[in-house]
């Protein structure tokens, strides 16, 4: 099974996800002390394992089809997270993929005969993410394991509580997309605070209140804050702007890991909207640097 979503964006963000995999089992495979700890890949979003990308079929279209089959970049392209992450060279000891959907999750199952190999190291789940990620973040021994996590929703699904979690285990690599303009921007309606279900689920997604504050302020010509007046909790306008709201989720991250990609790479639609940020934080004080630089590499536009 196939699940079709995304567009050119959806094929760089795996484009730059497999680097980081790839340079991260590099390490863990050749430096000594890494190689002594035990690998996790986790992907919580992790669809079906294949995805029909509009720009594989435009590139089929435009080639001859025998000659698609054999172009590795063209295969590529049809290839989601899961796939990309177990076909590394250097492989993960453990690969865990969860979905929401028993669909998706039984398209994941045939990726064992894919991979047969790797059959025995992998974990399908179909799961909440949330749910799932707190406690297995929770129960895995970060003594003797390290991991990266890849957290890759349609839109505003992961809790704050869940990135706390990853950040609490000082093991793991996260990479993430934000719901940039997929979903937070739409949300932060532009002359009153969000509706009451809105301004929860934002609070739910930062963690904190603070964003009110971040993004609205009282509008500057009195006319307008009298014209509001009668709703008290209406005399505000949105000062927020896809750069601040980045600024601020990034600042978010930062309280909580010891290091965070200072400029996460904005995923655009076709109009130039910047659906996502593609962002990275990693967990562990003592891999963070190199993570970080490594990251900053990869995101470069
Ligand atoms: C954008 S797709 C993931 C694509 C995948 N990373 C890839 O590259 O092929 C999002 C997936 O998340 C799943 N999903 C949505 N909400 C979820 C939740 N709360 N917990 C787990 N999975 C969820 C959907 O069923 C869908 O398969």
């Amino acid at each position: 099974m196939e699940h079709a979503f995304g567009g050119p964006w959806t094929e760089d963000k795996l484009r730059r996800v497999d680097k980081y995999l790839e340079a991260y089992m590099t390490i863990f495979t050749r430096n000594e002390t890494a190689s002594k700890l035990g690998t996790y890949y986790l992907d919580a979003f992790a669809g079906t394992g294949r995805i029909a990308s509009a720009v594989a079929e435009d590139r089929v279209e435009g080639s001859l089809f025998e000659d698609a089959l054999e172009d590795d970049d063209t295969n590529y392209l049809k290839e989601g997270s899961a796939y990309v992450a177990l076909r590394q060279e250097n492989q993960f000891d453990n690969y865990v993929f969860i979905d929401r959907s028993r669909e998706h999750a039984a398209s994941l199952d045939r990726l064992r005969h894919e991979f047969p190999d790797l059959a025995d190291r992998i974990t399908i789940e179909v799961a909440d993410a949330n749910d799932f990620l707190q406690k297995w973040c929770r129960n895995t021994n970060w003594k003797s394991n390290r991991a990266v996590v890849f957290l890759d929703p349609y839109g505003m699904q992961v809790d704050w509580a869940t990135i706390e979690a990853i950040a609490r285990t000082k093991a793991v690599d996260l990479w993430l997309l934000f719901p940039l303009g997929q979903a937070v921007n739409r949300l932060l309606t532009r002359k009153r605070l969000p509706e009451a279900a809105h301004a929860e689920r934002l609070t739910r997604m930062f963690g904190t209140e603070s964003w009110r504050e971040a993004f609205y302020r009282t509008p500057e010509k009195e006319s307008d804050a009298l014209m509001l007046f009668d709703n008290e909790e209406a005399v505000l306008e949105k000062q927020a702007n896809f750069d601040s709201i980045g600024a601020f989720f990034v600042k978010r991250l930062k309280t909580i890991f010891p290091g965070v990609a200072e400029k996460p790479l904005p995923l655009k639609n076709s109009t130039n909207v910047p659906l996502y940020l593609l962002c990275f934080a990693a967990a562990n004080p003592v891999g963070a640097p190199t993570a970080v630089k490594i990251a900053n590499h990869i995101l470069k536009p």
